[in-house]
């Protein structure tokens, strides 16, 4: 009898992946490595407590706000903890951007690296057992390490960015990055406790049939965002929008899709965060061979000035963001 027959291949571990990949990090590439497991790691633990949601009591609000004015919800803070410790005992990162944090976050001073993360996103739909994220970044700080920390260590454009992806912890959970090589996804196998290579070299469509916006706020879109939706709708597209960025993003990576957060009346810079979600999902698409833009330009070309600024976000694929562009 065939051996495949009786014993399926299981695929490539992440952490093997990594290590035999790790000629495609520009710089010490261990250390990438390390945090890309870190990530991993700690990923694995809040994927733990998003399964045992509703049985321990960690659904609901904490009863504070975050930096964004959002209520934050008991796993928004478990989730910054358990990668902020990650990240800490790891000893690769330096400095630590999140949402939940008011400032940056000093991690070990003689780390090379900046992370900037959402840890958890999607916050509205933990309560109602609908798919929620995680997003992150990786930068190289400019600055030597063991000196201070600067300003041009923490912000740094999207193009700077070394390494980025996101978590979503849907119908199965999925880890997917990029180290400027292409995209490449891994499925969690609970009973392993493992990543493996399920989505290798990801590509997204360059055209696509779905358009994901919240039609809710049509009203203080402008006349150009309108115009823009009754052309998808003239074109029967489907509109799919689950309300977590990495769900919505995810679906259209392997699907074709464009993903809208525009301006609005209230925010003129959209709600989403250049540091912490937009950027790390415009490099995965990018990677894909899809498209970022804030309406006019490059997502990854803006130079932030603050840490929890925000831009409007049209991410997916190629053509469709071209087109909206127009508009
Ligand atoms: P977070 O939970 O990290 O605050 O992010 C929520 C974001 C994003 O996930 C989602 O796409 C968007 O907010 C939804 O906003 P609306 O409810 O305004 O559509
Ligand atoms: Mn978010
Ligand atoms: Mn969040």
């Amino acid at each position: 009898m065939e051996e495949s027959r009786i014993a399926q291949p299981i695929g490539t571990a992440l952490d093997r992946f990594i290590k035999s990949n790790q000629d495609q990090f520009a710089f010490a590439s261990g250390e990438l490595s390390q945090l890309l497991r870190d990530i991993a790691l700690a990923s694995k633990v809040v994927n733990r407590e998003v399964n045992k949601a509703g049985l321990i009591d960690i659904m609901g609000a904490m009863g504070s706000m975050n930096m964004g004015g959002d209520q934050q919800q008991k796993l928004d803070v478990l989730a910054n903890i358990r990668f902020s410790r990650a990240l800490m005992k790891g000893g690769e990162a330096c400095a630590l951007i999140s949402e939940e944090s008011e400032s940056y976050l000093d991690l070990n001073n003689h780390g090379s690296y900046v992370i900037a993360i959402d840890p958890l996103d999607g916050s509205s739909n933990i309560d109602v057992n609908v798919s929620i994220g995680t997003i992150f970044s990786i930068y190289r700080r400019k600055s030597p390490p063991g000196t201070p920390i600067q300003q041009q260590d923490i912000l740094q454009k999207g193009s700077e960015q070394v390494a980025a992806g996101y978590i979503l912890y849907g119908s199965s959970t999925m880890l997917v990055y990029t180290t400027g090589y292409g995209v490449n996804g891994f499925t969690y196998e609970p009973t392993l406790g493992e990543y493996f290579l399920s989505h290798p070299n990801l590509r997204q469509p360059i055209n696509g049939k779905i358009f994901s916006v919240n039609e809710g706020s049509y009203k203080s879109f402008s006349q150009s965002v309108r115009n823009y939706l009754h052309h998808c709708k003239d074109e029967g597209y489907t509109g799919r929008y689950i309300g977590s960025l990495v769900a919505d993003f995810h679906r259209n990576l392997l699907k074709g899709g464009i993903y809208i957060y525009p301006s609005t009346a209230k925010d003129p810079n959209g709600k989403l965060r250049l540091m912490y979600e937009c950027n790390a999902l415009a490099f995965v698409a990018e990677q894909a061979g899809g498209k970022a833009s804030d309406g006019k330009n490059r997502v990854l070309d803006i130079q932030p000035t603050s840490l929890h600024q925000r831009t409007p976000f049209y991410v997916g694929s190629r053509n469709m963001v071209e087109e909206a562009e127009k508009f």
